[in-house]
């Protein structure tokens, strides 16, 4: 008996406010021509004043629970993957176990920063082969519009803010690549490269801080590492290319998520994008691709998914999983 953590429900929750580039124009040397061909990024979504991740996360985690049709009672445990919780501590995770009304199980964050949904979905699945728990929210929620610094070109304009979540449980599979839920996971982190994407504050350094990024050598190492762990990943359970029917990266630039495509020989047609609307949101960017994908009718149950990101850290990793 193979115990497989299977997707039940997705969904996601974007705040209402849309930035389309041209709204930077006025404010800082930029451009909405130079934004698209850079980055792929066309619009983004901003929290309001008073909107936090938890407000976000909830909202994302209610729209799955829905799908799955199951209640929040009925949820064994809750890992938010962010960056930007409401506050120091708590985590955010426990702010939507109260805010969904869940008095039982338990609630943790993962900070893996773009990686962070990666991370997660690795850490849930643990919890469930191992037998601790049955049912798991899995979330990804940021709002890094609060860690910008709106005087840097090279950084501002290609964040957004948003959430999506997805609901795993328990199933008994066969033990083959064919059954449904996740099937593999390879995680990394080199710490050596912490000064190319990080944010210069935190309690410790008693500031807040903004985020700051060697863009063009987060670029190197994003093309260099994403296929590669792809291709990790696939190969733990004697899977390649061809198989996949959708690529779901982590949406941080058009031209990264293409090359890492060609890389692994999977045409753009099997990749799902919303960098164009949604921008580089961190953790968020791929529970808020695959609720979209399902959205659009293009994920479909028995679909093969790899899930690749990279971020701060360096931290980086692949998820396959069949829908
Ligand atoms: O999610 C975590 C992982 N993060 C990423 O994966 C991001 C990885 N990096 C990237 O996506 C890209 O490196 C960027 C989109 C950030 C930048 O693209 P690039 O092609 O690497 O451009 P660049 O940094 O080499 O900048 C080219 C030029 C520079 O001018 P000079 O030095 O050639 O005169 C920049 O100053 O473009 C300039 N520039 C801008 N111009 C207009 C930088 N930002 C802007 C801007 N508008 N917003």
């Amino acid at each position: 008996m193979t115990i497989r953590a299977q997707v039940q429900g997705v969904g996601h929750y974007l705040p209402k406010r849309v930035v389309p580039n041209s709204e930077f124009e006025a404010t800082i040397d930029t451009s909405d021509e130079w934004i698209r061909s850079r980055s792929g990024i066309e619009r983004r979504h901003f929290a309001a004043n008073d909107e936090t991740t938890s407000d976000m996360a909830t909202k994302a985690a209610q729209n799955a629970l829905d799908m799955a049709g199951i209640k929040a009672s009925d949820i064994d445990a809750i890992i938010v993957a962010t960056s930007t919780a409401d506050l120091t501590f708590p985590s955010a995770a426990t702010m939507v176990q109260a805010k969904l009304g869940m008095t039982t199980g338990f609630a943790f964050d993962v900070q893996a920063v773009c990686a962070g949904f990666v991370f997660a979905l690795a850490t849930a699945n643990a919890l469930i082969v191992s037998g601790q728990v049955n049912r798991v929210i899995v979330i990804g929620a940021e709002t890094f519009s609060r860690i910008m610094d709106w005087s840097d070109r090279t950084t501002s304009v290609l964040f957004g803010d948003g959430a999506g979540a997805l609901i795993l449980e328990a199933v008994e599979g066969d033990g083959t690549n064919a059954d449904r839920g996740i099937l593999a996971t390879d995680l990394n982190s080199d710490g050596r490269h912490k000064d190319i994407l990080y944010v210069d504050g935190g309690v410790s350094t008693q500031s807040t801080g903004h985020l700051k990024m060697q863009g063009k050598e987060v670029f190197r190492h994003a093309v260099e590492k994403l296929a590669s762990t792809a291709h990790t990943a696939l190969a733990k359970v004697n899977l390649g290319s061809d198989d996949i029917d959708w690529i779901v990266p982590h949406q941080a630039n058009l031209r990264i998520i293409k090359s890492t495509a060609q890389k692994m020989g999977v045409g753009l047609d099997r990749v799902v994008l919303t960098v164009q609307d949604h921008g580089n949101t961190s953790a968020a960017s791929i529970p808020l691709a695959l609720s979209v994908g399902v959205e659009r009718g293009q994920i479909k149950p028995g679909n093969l998914i790899v899930t690749e990101a990279i971020g701060g850290g360096l931290a980086w990793g692949a998820v396959v999983l069949r829908w």
